[in-house]
C-alpha cells in the first residue's frame, strides 16, 4: 500500500515542499530511504523503526520502500521522523493512508517515540501556507511558533501514539496556543542607569533615530558596553511584520525559544572577538544565520572592534551596504536578511586609558598609533558616528539618579523615525531612514542653509574630510534636524554632525600637525 506525508526541506529562510512516499509489502524485513537524505535523514530509519515497535508494530514482516521528493533537493535534519513514521503507518493500514493528504507533519523521534522540536518550523509553516495546506501537526515545543502563523490550523503532538489516535479519529490532538504579539523592551537595561557620559547618551540617540552605526571610544570601565546593551531599548519597537521577519531568522538558527512565539525585543547580538567570518556572516551546508542576520532589525555589538579578526570584520562590508547576505553553494543559493545597527566599542589605546587627563597612560604614541592603525578599515567607512567617552566623573556617579530613562528617549527616536517615513511616503526619498540616504537624495532632504554650507566648507578643508565622510555628516546633521523637528538642516545640526566625526577630526588634525612640523 501507498501512503503520503507533507514535510519541508530548508533552504535558508526557505522552506520547500517535501512529500515522503512510502510503500509497504509484506517480505524480507528492509527500510530502503531514496530522494538524496543526508545521514542525519537516513539515520531516520532507525529512529522510526524503534519509535514504531513501542507502539506495537513491528515493521519485521515488511519491506519498506520511503522516497523523500523532489529528489534534486538535499533533504538534512531530524524533522522528517515523524512524516516518514506516519506515512509508515499509513502505508501498512494502521491509519487510514489518506489522513495526511493536507496536512504538514514536522518533528523529530525519540526512540520511545516521544516528538521532539525542530529548527525552521516558523518559515515552513509559511511556507505551507503558500503552498495552499491547511492544516499542521508539529512538536509542543514549537506549537506557538507555528500558531503565529495565520491561516493554517495547527496541532501539536508530543508523542507518536498521541499521532496515531488523532489520525485514527479517536482522541484529537490539542490546537496549538496562539500566544498574542505585544512588543516589550529588556527589562533592567534603561538608559537612566548610565549616570554622566552626555556626549554618548546623544549618540546613541542620534543613531536610533538616523539607524546610523556607532562607533564608542573610551576607557575601561566607562560605559560602553553598557551604553551599546540599552540601545534596543531606544529603537523603536517591533512591528509585527519585523518581529515575523526577525522570528524566521531565529527559528531557522534554532535558537527561538521553546513555546515562544514571535520574538517580541529587538535582537542584542554580541558575539565574542574570536568569532569566525562563518560566524559573523553565516554559512555552512545546511546554511546558518551568522550574528549580522541574528542581530537583523536589531543591535550587532562589537566589543573590543580592535581584536577582532581583520578577514571577519571585512565580510561584513557586504551585507551591511546590501542589508541582505546571500551565499551560494553549487546546488543551492540561501538569503538571509542582514539590516542590524552596528555599535563597535574599543578602548582609545592597548591599556585604554589614552587622553586621559590623570597622564596613567604609559603606552606610547607608536603602540597608540599601531592600535589605532587595526581599527582604519572598511569598516570603520560605515559607521556615521564616533564617539569619545571621558573616564566617568565622580560627581556623576555619586548623583542620584542618572539621565533621562529609555522610554523618554524612545517617544523622540520614534517622532524622528514617523519624519523619515513620511518622507518616503512622499516621494522625496526611496528609503525610510537617513543612514541610507543616497548622495542624490541628500541633495534634496538635507542640504544645509548658508551657515551650516560655510561650516560643513569649513570642515571639509580644515579636516581634510573625505567625500564619504562628507555624505555621512549630511546624513547624521539629517537626523539631528529631525530630532529637533526641523525641516531644514541648520548650522548647529551640522556642527553636532562634524562632531561626531571624531576619527576624521583625529586624522585631519594629525595630518594637519604633519603639513606644519619641519
Ligand atoms: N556611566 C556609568 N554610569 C553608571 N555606571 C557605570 C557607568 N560606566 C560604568 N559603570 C559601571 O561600570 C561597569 C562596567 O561598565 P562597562 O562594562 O559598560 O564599561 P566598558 O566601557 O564597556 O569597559 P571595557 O572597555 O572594559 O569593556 C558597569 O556595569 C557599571 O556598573
Ligand atoms: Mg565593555
Amino acid at each position: 500500500m501507498l501512503a503520503t506525508a507533507h514535510a519541508a526541506a530548508l533552504v535558508g529562510l526557505d522552506a520547500w515542499p517535501v512529500r515522503v512516499e512510502v510503500e509497504s509489502a509484506r517480505g524480507p524485513n528492509g527500510f530502503i530511504l531514496v530522494g538524496l537524505a543526508e545521514a542525519s535523514v537516513r539515520e531516520s530509519r532507525v529512529r522510526v523503526r524503534s519509535a514504531l515497535f513501542q507502539l506495537g508494530v513491528d515493521l519485521g514482516e515488511y519491506v519498506i520502500v520511503a522516497n523523500l521528493a523532489p529528489a534534486d533537493l538535499k533533504k538534512t535534519g531530524g524533522a522528517f521522523d515523524l512524516a516518514l513514521a506516519l506515512a509508515t503507518l499509513g502505508a501498512i493500514g494502521e491509519v487510514p493512508p489518506d489522513s495526511l493528504a493536507s496536512t504538514l507533519v514536522l518533528g523529530e523521534l525519540s526512540l520511545t517515540g516521544a516528538v521532539r522540536p525542530v529548527r525552521g518550523v516558523l518559515p515552513q509553516l509559511l511556507g505551507a501556507r503558500r503552498a495552499k495546506i491547511p492544516c499542521a501537526i508539529v512538536p509542543e515545543a514549537n506549537g506557538a511558533e507555528a500558531a503565529s502563523v495565520e491561516g493554517i490550523e495547527v496541532r501539536v503532538a508530543s508523542s507518536l501514539d498521541q499521532v496515531r489516535q488523532h489520525l485514527r479519529g479517536k482522541t484529537p490532538l490539542p490546537l496549538a496556543n496562539k500566544k498574542a504579539f505585544s512588543p516589550c523592551f529588556l527589562p533592567g537595561a534603561d538608559l537612566s542607569d548610565v549616570k554622566g557620559q552626555h556626549a554618548a547618551r546623544r549618540a546613541l540617540e542620534l543613531a536610533a533615530a538616523g539607524s546610523h552605526h556607532l562607533l564608542m571610544i573610551g576607557p575601561p570601565g566607562g560605559g560602553k558596553t553598557m551604553l551599546a546593551r540599552r540601545l534596543p531599548g531606544i529603537l523603536p519597537p517591533l512591528a509585527h511584520e519585523e518581529a515575523l521577519e526577525v522570528s524566521v531568522v531565529h527559528s531557522v538558527a534554532g535558537i527561538l525559544p521553546a513555546d515562544s512565539g514571535l520574538l517580541a525585543i529587538r535582537p542584542f547580538r554580541a558575539p565574542h572577538h574570536t568569532v569566525s567570518e562563518a560566524g559573523l556572516v553565516g554559512g555552512g551546508d545546511p546554511p546558518r544565520p551568522g550574528e549580522i542576520s541574528l542581530a537583523h532589525l536589531g543591535v550587532l555589538f562589537l566589543d573590543e572592534l580592535a581584536e577582532f579578526r581583520r578577514a571577519s570584520l571585512e565580510a561584513l562590508r557586504q551585507p551591511l551596504e546590501d542589508g541582505i547576505l546571500t551565499i551560494a553553494r553549487a546546488r543551492w543559493r540561501a538569503t538571509f536578511p542582514a539590516r542590524p545597527l552596528v555599535v563597535a566599542a574599543v578602548n582609545p589605546c592597548p591599556c585604554g586609558h589614552a587622553g586621559d587627563p590623570s597622564g596613567r597612560c604609559r603606552c606610547g604614541a607608536d603602540r597608540v598609533r599601531a592600535y589605532r592603525a587595526r581599527l582604519s578599515g572598511p569598516l570603520l567607512d560605515r559607521i556615521d558616528l564616533h564617539v569619545q567617552l571621558p573616564p566617568v566623573d565622580v560627581g556623576s556617579l555619586r548623583a542620584a539618579s542618572g539621565g533621562e530613562c529609555s522610554a523618554d528617549v524612545r517617544d523622540r527616536v520614534v517622532m524622528a523615525r514617523s519624519i523619515q517615513t513620511d518622507r518616503l511616503r512622499r516621494g522625496e526619498v526611496g528609503v525610510s531612514v537617513n543612514a541610507m540616504l543616497s548622495l542624490r537624495e541628500i541633495d534634496r532632504v538635507a542640504t544645509p542653509d548658508e551657515a551650516g554650507g560655510a561650516l560643513l566648507a569649513a570642515a571639509v578643508d580644515k579636516l581634510g574630510l573625505s567625500a564619504r565622510a562628507y555624505a555621512k555628516v549630511l546624513r547624521v546633521a539629517r537626523t539631528a534636524a529631525d530630532l529637533d523637528g526641523s525641516d531644514g538642516v541648520h548650522v548647529c545640526h551640522i556642527a553636532e554632525a562634524v562632531q561626531a566625526r571624531l576619527l576624521d577630526r583625529v586624522a585631519g588634525a594629525e595630518s594637519a600637525r604633519q603639513e606644519l612640523s619641519p
